[in-house]
């Protein structure tokens, strides 16, 4: 084993350039503050993110995804990570909504990108590029890149979760350099990673959270949604 993260635990194997990534049951929220095993979870966020990956090649965007080889586990190329959680907000909510003091749901003029200094001692501060510069975590040239790559990204998936009735209200990003240097999108995209609300019956006081939310802010299993989600997935797979 070569990492233990919150929901993943990352295997060398006897490529250097593949890892072994095993998805667990294990959910947190608040950096680790609150944490439960929910039975499932591994096997849907696995196959969750196996169908996304796969659709963002269709589309032209590569990832670390290489196959998957269990119900809950899967090669991913190694990359070296920018210690950056990348975010972009198609609509405000989460942290955006407490920083800025605007009510969730609320529509956004823009998207916005923003960054977040993977840091679990530090619980993940909020970080702009000045400091990303300053602090050596990645280059002008890395940040041109990351930002235009995530903003096509953004594209794809409103797209593709809107092809399922689903809005992205935002979402959660890693990215890092393959040995030649390459930058790609690693890490996971799952609902443990974006804000997923349903299209059609949301208004100010009543949002179908399709996404880890529910987790955070107890508002029942998450497995029904969950596995809303990958049906809805799977069978736009299928359809193209
Ligand atoms: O909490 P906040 O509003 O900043 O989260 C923005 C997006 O990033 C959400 O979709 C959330 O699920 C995701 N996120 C994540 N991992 C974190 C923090 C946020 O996947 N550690």
């Amino acid at each position: 084993m070569r990492y233990q993260g919150k929901a993943k635990k990352l295997y060398e194997t006897d490529d250097p350039d593949i890892l072994w990534v095993e998805y667990t049951d294990q959910a947190t929220a608040g950096n680790g503050a609150k944490k439960a095993n929910i039975e499932g979870k591994a096997r849907l966020n696995n196959r969750i993110t196996t169908v996304i990956f796969s659709l963002l090649a269709r589309r032209g965007i590569p990832s670390h995804f290489i196959r998957s080889i269990s119900d809950t586990e899967q090669l991913n190329r190694r990359l070296d990570m920018f210690p950056l959680e990348i975010v972009m907000r198609n609509r405000v909510a989460g942290s955006f909504a407490q920083r800025y003091g605007v009510a969730e749901g609320t529509a956004l003029k823009q998207p916005v990108l923003e960054f977040f200094y993977k840091s679990d001692p530090l619980d993940d501060p909020f970080i702009n590029r000045d400091d990303i510069l300053a602090l050596g975590l990645a280059t002008e040239q890395d940040l041109d890149i990351i930002a235009a790559k995530t903003r096509e990204i953004n594209g794809a998936l409103t797209g593709i979760f809107r092809a399922i009735n689903v809005e992205l209200v935002d979402f959660k990003i890693e990215m890092g350099k393959t040995g030649s240097g390459i930058i790609l999108l690693g890490d996971e995209i799952t609902p443990d990673t974006c804000r997923l609300w349903a299209i059609g019956n949301n208004n100010d006081s009543h949002v179908t959270h399709l996404d880890k939310d529910i987790f955070r802010r107890d508002l029942g299993s998450i497995i029904p949604a969950y596995q809303t989600i990958l049906d809805g997935l799977t069978e736009l797979e299928e359809r193209e």
